[in-house]
This record gives structure tokens, sequence and C-alpha cells, in this order.
């Protein structure tokens, strides 16, 4: 098994990529901490996980035979990340891996955008890096040893427009990851981003519903850049990046990031 003893904190992983990668993790070995909000956010025009969903998705975890706890957390909070990262140590003595995939988004021009539309986006995805790796970090060089992997975008390789918050949050995290990667390298610790293309989670069924649209017009618009039209990108699929990357097959690889998104980048924007 690739993660066999090891523990990782996949943030946002009460459902969708999130869940997904935490499942591909436990299935290879690895212990799970769910940290995920549970709790709808005022600008998101569709609904967060809830504690319930959290805590079906960490009896799936322990069906695969791993242990696995769920902490509600919203990565914006410096207190909450804190306590979520103690809970963390206390249950299982150590952080191997951190996941930070927790986000959303919302689909609204830059000149009617209001701050708060503006802040739970950037927040969610860059803050909640920020926070998760400034909490996680001092563990991991304590230890010598860990890996970070972050969920970015192909939103954060190109503009779309009415995301301007969510494609400046996810560049942001490819820079950010970039000089964490720097800076802990010479304490064994590795980090880089998945970016990828559209994957239709709850996050795109929210934002096409949102939209008045039926899952086939969503699809069509959304999934519109990527060259491989069949098979869709499935949670799975960038499950499978996060696992590949936090795997020893992967021990050179630092700083720098995996694009799975059915060819959509290799256009030009
Ligand atoms: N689905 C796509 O097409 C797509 C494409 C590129 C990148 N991504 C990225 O993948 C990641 C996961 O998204 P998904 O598509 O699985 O969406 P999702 O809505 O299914 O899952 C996101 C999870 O994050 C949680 N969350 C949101 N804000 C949070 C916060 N502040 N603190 C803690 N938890 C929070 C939600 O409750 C939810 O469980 C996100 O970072 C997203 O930007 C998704």
């Amino acid at each position: 098994m690739k993660l066999e003893g090891k523990v990782a904190i996949v943030t946002g992983g009460a459902r969708g990529n999130g869940l997904a990668t935490a499942t591909c993790m436990a299935r290879e070995g690895a212990d799970i901490v769910i940290a995920d909000i549970c709790q709808n956010m005022s600008t998101i025009p569709y609904e967060m996980s809830t504690p319930e969903k959290m805590a079906h998705s960490v009896e799936e975890i322990k069906s695969l035979g791993r242990q696995a706890i769920g902490v509600k957390c919203d990565v914006r909070k410096a207190t909450e990340v804190e306590s979520m990262v103690n809970t963390a140590m206390e249950t299982f003595g150590k952080i191997d891996i951190l996941v930070n995939n927790a986000g959303n988004s919302s689909m609204v021009a830059i000149a009617e955008m209001n701050e708060d539309t503006w802040d739970e986006v950037v927040d969610t995805h860059l803050k909640g890096m920020f926070l998760c790796c400034r909490y996680v970090l001092p563990h991991m060089i304590a230890q010598h040893s860990g890996c970070v992997i972050s969920i970015s975008s192909v939103g954060g390789q190109r503009g779309f427009g009415m995301g301007g918050h969510y494609c400046a949050a996810k560049h942001g995290m490819i820079g950010l990851n970039k000089s964490i990667a720097m800076e802990v390298a010479d304490h064994n610790i590795r980090a880089n981003v998945v970016c990828p293309g559209t994957v239709w989670t709850d996050m795109m069924k929210g934002i096409a519903e949102y939209f008045g649209m039926e899952e086939e017009e969503g699809k069509e618009q959304f999934f519109a850049g990527h060259l491989i039209k069949e098979p869709e990108i499935t949670p799975e699929d960038i499950g499978q990046a996060v696992l590949w990357l936090a795997s020893d097959e992967a021990r050179c690889i630092t700083g720098n990031m995996i694009t799975v998104d059915a060819g959509w980048t290799a256009q030009a924007a």
C-alpha cells in the first residue's frame, strides 16, 4: 500500500473531490481527518456540506478499515484551524499529509461584486491554505517529513469572466505553493498543487442551478473546454492525482503542479 501508516488531513473532505481524495488515500492505508465547514455561507448560492453528511463520509472511510474523524472547521478562521490541527495531533500523534481542498464559488462580475462575495471565496481558498499550512507545517518540520497538496484549478492558470475572485485565489494558491516548497524542502517536506478542470460535483451543480440551467445545459457550458469529452473527469481522477503526489513515487516532485483537465489548458484560453 502506498500510504501505509500515514495520517492525512483533507479540508472540505465531507463530499466531492475532497471525499474522493480521502477515500483514495484510505484505500492505500492512510488514516483520515476530514475538516469541513458544514455550514452555509451568505454569498455562496448553493449549500455547503452538513454535519450529517460529514458523519456519513467518516463512516465510509472507516468501512475501508481505516481510522477517521470529522472536525467541523472553517478554514478561514485561525482559531478553528489551530483547534482542528490540535485534534488531529491528539488523535493520531502526527500529520503526514495535508490536502488543502476546501472550496466554494459564486459567479459575479467584478464591477458588481460586494466585499463579502470577494472575501468568502478568496479567504476560503487562499487564506485557508495559508492557515492550514501555518498550523500543520510546524508539526511536519518537527517530524522532518510531510507532504502538502493544494487543490487549485484551471482557474489558477487562466481567467473566467464572473470568476475574478475565484481565479485570483486559485492563481494565488499556485504562487503560495512555490514559496512554501522553497521554505520547507530542507525539512524533507514537499508541496504541490493539483489543478482540476470541470468536475460535476455539488459546487458545479450548484452554480448551474443558480443560473437556472438543467444538468445537460450546465455540462455543455462548463465542459466546453475539455478536449476529452468522454469520460468526464470524476472526483476519483482528482483523488488519484493527489494520491500519487502524496506517495513516495513522487518523492522528487515539489513546488510543482499536475493539471487534470481533459486537455483544457492545451488550447489558448
Ligand atoms: N468541481 C470542479 O469543477 C472543480 C474544478 C477545479 C477546482 N475545484 C476545486 O476542488 C475543491 C473541492 O470542490 P468540489 O468541486 O468538490 O466542491 P464541493 O462543494 O462538492 O465540496 C467542497 C467542500 O468544501 C467545504 N467548504 C467550503 N468552504 C469551506 C470553508 N471555508 N472551510 C471548510 N470547508 C469548506 C464544503 O462544505 C464542501 O464539503 C475546491 O477547492 C474547488 O475549487 C473544483
